[in-house]
């Protein structure tokens, strides 16, 4: 982005302020020319944007709005996606001297990491700072925020995470929460959380902001919060519905967009789908769709968009293009980022959605129908420029019977380990009568509670031990907190933190679909024999050899910004170890203990995560027996009678992702108070298990002892 340009470089001394007649007209208008936070002039595109956010319709409701502020501790505001909420409320509080003070400090959670980012960004640009000075952003693992840091976009995990540290929250005097109607876990945890630090914080101003939300369930949950609507310029979208149900929402999809480029009018056309794969795929079919049609429909450009993508990638949909461009996204167009120029929207109906079976503690992401409300605040991006049409991929019938009216709230389709351990943390021990807004389901929690005493976070009373409160420390799930804080008793705690670390960024490994096999080549190289959490260490160690060399990762098929992000996470990581005086130690390589003490240390945080081989070819989860396979990712090239697993996949068949080789005998040593016979469903496992229990028990009395701790 050129924002840094605009921003560092204040117009010379002697040089009349904005140069354009239309900046300067601007310039004149506004009785401020010096920029209150820097002390510097404002730029020329200070005044450019000035003049375009003006327009914005929120600026219509600017004194109603913080009139209304003063006047309540709370305030719920709702109004179309591109009315301005996210990127011209924080400002108009920090504008504000009632609410600023001397020291003004104003948070906005997004529940997207890529939200954060981009709108800090741009925000920064409006208000003519450099990003991570003024205005700043705070993702996990990445903190772009210094002292001078007046105004935060944070994702609302983080906010969450620094109540561990700041329980009054007493740095900000006030917080937005931002995209409320997208109920994920954290913000749901924050609604709870928050009210309970207003009547401790008479001071403290909240936002609670959103495109779409059930405004009477809010208001009720909010004590009667006052309610503001922003009238959204929206033009009207003519929504298409198909005859018959679509069998490959897919295909269905490429069909439409060559349909809309042959026959309808210039614009742009914004396509839903599920998850970077299909995206992709989709994005290659069209254009090569779009090659076919000959020069017939002009130049065409077609972006992909998901969250994991490279940021730089992503600021290509805002680019603009000569003739028409196609987006192809997951769910982060529906609200959080606005593009504008957008005319044909097509929605096939589903989005990636997390679910969690506590009977089998199994969360897993599904493609899965989405609700009324997305399908109303899809359609809604067809019409931001001019009227625009959307085509739902789904009969109309299906829309009124088989939609759901809302997305169900995060909170209760999760795995609540982490969040116990968070809210334990914050002391708040009354988990049953903590003022949820939706309280998950009593087996959720218990699951949860019973997983957090298996890994020793909390004991029998389900009080905090201290275990738990070092592993809380770590902005990790509690299995790899686990992991990492007895590492140093298994002397491989470097290890396991490179191995933490590669499991904390997303997959490193390229396979582009013309060098498949160059790319699996490349792969087995790396690969281990005991399997895949070694090959990430050998990955790891592999690239720092090389000096992470970015041609080095080209030529290996490795995704150097995921390495680089990795290396960035260990050095994190490492300084919350110190923090705690846990040690850097290591098993030295030529011992024949190095890969066993690194294996013995995974299963001591992921000893819930382990299936035994069955005759048939395949594996049963321990305890749950659900029936998994091995993912084809692995690159072990046999099947170990016992392994454990860092994820859960359910696709088409169940898989296991992530594998090492593990002994059975370690399992009884690690944990025997989770592999306790006497609480175990009768399988084949089981039956092996019995047999080492009673081995051990034979040579504990002959005084031999097992390798295994
Ligand atoms: O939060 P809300 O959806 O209400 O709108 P916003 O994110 O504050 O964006 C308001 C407007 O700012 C958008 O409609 C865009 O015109 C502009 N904007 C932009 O040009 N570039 C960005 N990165 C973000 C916003
Ligand atoms: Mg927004």
């Amino acid at each position: 982005m050129s924002s840094d340009d605009a921003s560092a470089t204040p117009p010379s001394a002697g040089e009349p302020n904005g140069s354009s007649s239309a900046a300067a007209a601007a310039a004149a208008a506004s009785p401020e020319t010096k920029n209150r936070w820097t002390g510097r002039p404002y730029s020329p595109r200070y005044f450019e944007i000035l003049e375009k956010r003006r327009t914005l319709p929120v600026w219509q409701q600017k004194e109603e709005l913080l009139e209304t502020l003063k006047a309540n501790q709370i305030l719920i505001l709702v109004g179309e996606t591109g009315s301005g909420k996210t990127t011209q409320i924080p400002q108009f509080v920090l504008e504000a001297n009632e609410f600023a003070g001397k020291r003004p400090m104003v948070a906005c959670t997004q529940p997207r990491r890529v939200a954060a980012m981009s709108v800090s960004r741009r925000v920064a640009e409006e208000m003519n700072v450099t990003i991570g000075e003024e205005v700043g952003y705070s993702i996990r693992f990445e903190d772009c925020s210094s002292h001078k840091t007046i105004l935060k976009y944070l994702t609302d995990g983080m906010l969450l995470r620094e109540a561990l540290a700041d329980p009054l929250l007493e740095r900000y005097k006030v917080i937005i929460l931002d995209e409320a109607h997208e109920r994920t876990l954290a913000t749901d945890v924050l609604f709870g959380l928050l009210k309970e630090v207003l009547k401790n914080r008479p001071d403290l101003k909240i936002i609670i902001m959103s495109a779409t939300l059930e405004a009477e369930k809010f208001q009720g949950y909010f004590s009667g919060a006052p309610l503001m609507r922003v009238p959204g310029r929206l033009y009207p979208v003519e929504i298409f519905y198909t005859q018959k149900p679509e069998k490959d929402y897919v295909v269905a999809a490429i069909r439409t967009v060559v349909q809309i480029l042959i026959s309808e009018p210039p614009g742009d056309i914004l396509v839903f789908l599920t998850g970077e794969e299909e995206i992709e795929d989709a994005c290659r079919k069209i254009t090569k769709e779009i090659k076919n049609l000959g020069g017939q429909v002009g130049p065409v450009k077609v972006l992909p968009l998901y969250s994991t993508l490279p940021p730089l990638m992503q600021q290509k949909i805002f680019d603009p293009v000569p003739g028409r461009k196609i987006v192809v996204s997951t769910n982060i167009a529906e609200t959080s980022l606005t593009i504008d120029g957008i005319v044909y929207v097509i929605d096939p109906g589903f989005s990636k959605q997390k679910i969690y079976n506590p009977r089998v503690r199994v969360e897993s992401l599904l493609v899965s129908p989405i609700s009324k409300a997305s399908a109303h605040q899809r359609s809604g991006r067809a019409g931001r420029t001019r009227a625009g049409k959307c085509f739902r991929l789904y009969t109309e019938k299906s829309f009124h019977t088989d939609l759901v009216p809302q997305t169900y709230p995060e909170i209760l389709r999760s795995n609540l380990a982490n969040t116990i351990l968070t809210l334990k943390k914050l002391g708040i021990d009354d988990l049953v009568h903590f003022d949820f807004m939706d309280p998950p389901a009593p087996e959720t929690l218990m699951r949860a509670l019973e997983v957090l005493n298996y890994l020793g976070a909390l004991d029998d009373e389900c009080n905090l031990t201290q275990l738990g409160e070092i592993m809380s420390e770590f902005p990790l799930d509690p299995q790899l907190a686990k992991m990492l804080v007895v590492s140093p008793q298994f002397n491989c705690s470097n290890e396991i933190l490179t191995i933490t670390a590669m499991l904390s960024v997303p997959n490193c490994f390229l396979r582009p679909r013309e060098a498949q096999k160059a790319a699996d080549e490349a792969k087995a190289q790396f690969s281990h024999i005991d399997g895949d959490h070694l090959t990430l260490l050998n990955v790891y160690h592999a690239y720092k050899q090389n000096n992470a060399d970015p041609s080095w990762c080209y030529e290996n098929f490795i995704n150097h910004r995921v390495l680089k992000a990795a290396d960035n996470v260990r050095e994190q990581l490492t300084r919350i170890m110190a923090r705690f005086n846990l040690k850097l130690c290591s098993t030295r390589l030529n011992n024949r203990e190095y890969c066993v003490n690194i294996r013995k240390a995974l299963l001591a945080g992921y000893f819930m995560q382990v299936a035994h081989r069955e005759g048939a070819g395949h594996y049963l989860t321990v305890k749950d027996n659900q029936m998994v396979h091995l993912h084809p990712s692995t690159c072990l090239s046999y099947m170990p009678e016992w392994v454990v697993y860092n994820e859960y996949v359910l696709t088409s068949k169940d898989y296991i992702r992530t594998v090492t080789d593990v002994r059975g005998e370690w399992l009884i040593n690690i944990a025997p108070h989770y592999y306790d016979l006497s609480n175990f469903p009768s399988c084949e496992a089981k039956c092996v298990l019995e047999r080492l229990y009673k081995s051990k028990e034979g040579n504990n009395r002959t005084g031999r002892f097992f390798t295994g701790k």
